[in-house]
Formats: structure tokens, sequence, C-alpha cells
């Protein structure tokens, strides 16, 4: 039996106002696209609804992209009116899916007593939200342990999960108070100023702390860092791109064996 006009209006207006509501809320994630969702469901997130404007497409989609959640995909996803989905989005064109699921909490002090050999990447007040999601896009890559930042800017926005693909939830993510503390992990300031990286030469539980897009690392941090660090680079060149020498550090640190013997 399909719901009657009034019906269908007012469950409508629930749905908009449990997506609106998630946007503010610092316990949920708002997933748009089929991508955040795969990870999220991978990654074995609570995932609580989710919405789709084509079932069929979607359906077609999951199989081709992500057959090991498709099922799951599909069993979740409600079909909704387009206008609707088009307005949950918040971006157009719609997405393909919407969903919201619970944030995992971060656990800061279990991050910082994590005995394995992985390092946490640190973002001192990063202004770009889609630049934040490519930096736990790569952290989740590497096998960083976590994912932590400064400043205003969350990295579980909609926006920084877009740009993640939904990668926060395969580390742990958060924002954190000023300075770190950091337990017994070395911290190492990633700026143009440090000695040169060498492959395989970072401590494996370091905090790597990087600079924002602007400004770079204050000198509070670089006061407070135990080693200076910087990815050599051509000369005339200035600075890479924030998400680019987090990919750059970590990748050495992957690929050099991770052990920091040789720093
Ligand atoms: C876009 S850069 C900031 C540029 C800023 N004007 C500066 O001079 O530091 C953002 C961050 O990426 C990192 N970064 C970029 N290029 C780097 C390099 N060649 N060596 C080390 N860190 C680098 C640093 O952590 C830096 O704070």
């Amino acid at each position: 039996v399909s719901p009657s006009a009034p019906e269908a209006d007012a469950s409508a207006g629930a749905l908009l106002d449990r997506f609106r509501r998630a946007r503010r809320d610092p316990a949920l994630a708002v997933l748009e696209g089929l991508h955040p969702l795969k990870h999220a469901l991978r990654f074995g997130a609570d995932v609580l609804e989710a919405v789709t404007a084509d079932p069929a497409a979607l359906a077609r989609l999951a199989r081709a992209v992500a057959p090991d959640v498709a099922e799951r995909v599909e069993v979740l996803a409600r079909p909704v009116a387009p206008e609707l989905a088009a307005v949950l989005a918040k971006r157009a064109p719609a997405r393909d899916v919407l969903a919201l699921a619970r944030r995992p909490p971060l656990d800061l002090s279990g991050v910082l007593r994590d005995p394995r050999p992985a390092p946490v990447v640190l973002l001192e007040d990063p202004r770009s939200l889609s630049n934040m999601g490519a930096c736990v896009r790569v952290a989740a890559a590497a096998g960083a342990a976590a994912l932590l930042s400064t400043g205003a800017n969350d990295p579980w926005h909609p926006d920084a999960v877009r740009g993640a693909a939904g990668l926060q939830f395969a580390l742990a993510v958060g924002r954190i108070g000023e300075l770190p503390p950091r337990g017994d992990r070395p911290l190492i300031a990633v700026d143009p100023t440090g000695e040169p990286l060498h492959p395989g030469a970072l401590p494996a539980r370091a905090v790597l702390v990087f600079g924002g897009e602007r400004h770079g690392l204050t000198d509070e941090l670089l006061a407070a860092a135990d080693a200076r660090v910087r990815i050599p680079m051509r000369t005339g060149v200035s600075s890479l791109n924030l998400a680019t020498s987090v990919s750059a550090v970590l990748f050495s640190w992957r690929l050099g064996g991770g052990d920091g013997q040789a720093m």
C-alpha cells in the first residue's frame, strides 16, 4: 500500500530533518555517494540508514565497483523521490546514495599508546576540507594508526568524508585540542626547513605533524618537535600541497621498511 500524500510529506520532512541534524552532530557522519558507503560497510561502520533516487542504477554500480558489499547496499538503500535526494545531497548533482552512520568515538590516549609500528599523522589547522579528505585517504592507504587535526575544520565533515571516500572508518580520525599529548611517540615536524628525509628513516611510531596550507607549521609546533624533516625537492619549487606531502612522507615510511634505523 503506498503512503497517502500527507504521510509521504511527513516522512520526507522527517528524513530531511535527520540529515540536516546529522550534518551538525559530532556523533554522526553523512555519507554522500557509494564509495563512502562502501568503505563504511567494509570497515565495520554502524550505518543507520541509506536512501537512493534510483535503486536499480545503484545496484548495478554497487555490483560493478563494490561486489563484496553490494548486497548490503541494496538491502540498506531505501528509494526516495529524486527531488528529495537532490535536496539531501546538498551539492548538485544528487549522488547515487546518501547515508547516515555513527562515527566511531576517538580514543586519543588509546591511539597514542597503540604499540603497533604505525605513525600518527597530525594536521595543524588545515583549511581545505577536500585536502583533509585526501590526507585521510592516503593515511588509510599507507597504514597509519590515526589522522588527527587541530583547528576549526572537522575531518568528519561531509565534504572531507567525500574527499576521503569514507576512509575515516578505516583508522582513528578526529579533531583534538592544540598541542598533542604525544605519549612516548617522537614528534616529527614535516617542514621545508628540516633535514632531508631519507626512505626508511622515520621512527615507526612517530607523530608526523604537517602545517596548514597557507602558513605551514607554527613556531610553537616547530619548537616542540623532536626533529624536523623536509621532502627534498627540485630547486625553485616552493612547497608541495598538504595532501601530497602527507602522501610522500607516509609512503617513504611504508616503502622504506618503516623501522627508523637511519634517523
Ligand atoms: C602547502 S604547505 C605550506 C606552505 C607554507 N607556505 C610553508 O612554507 O610551510 C603545507 C604543509 O605541507 C608540508 N610540506 C609541503 N612541502 C614540503 C616539503 N618540501 N618538505 C616538508 N614539508 C612540506 C608542510 O608540513 C607544510 O606545512
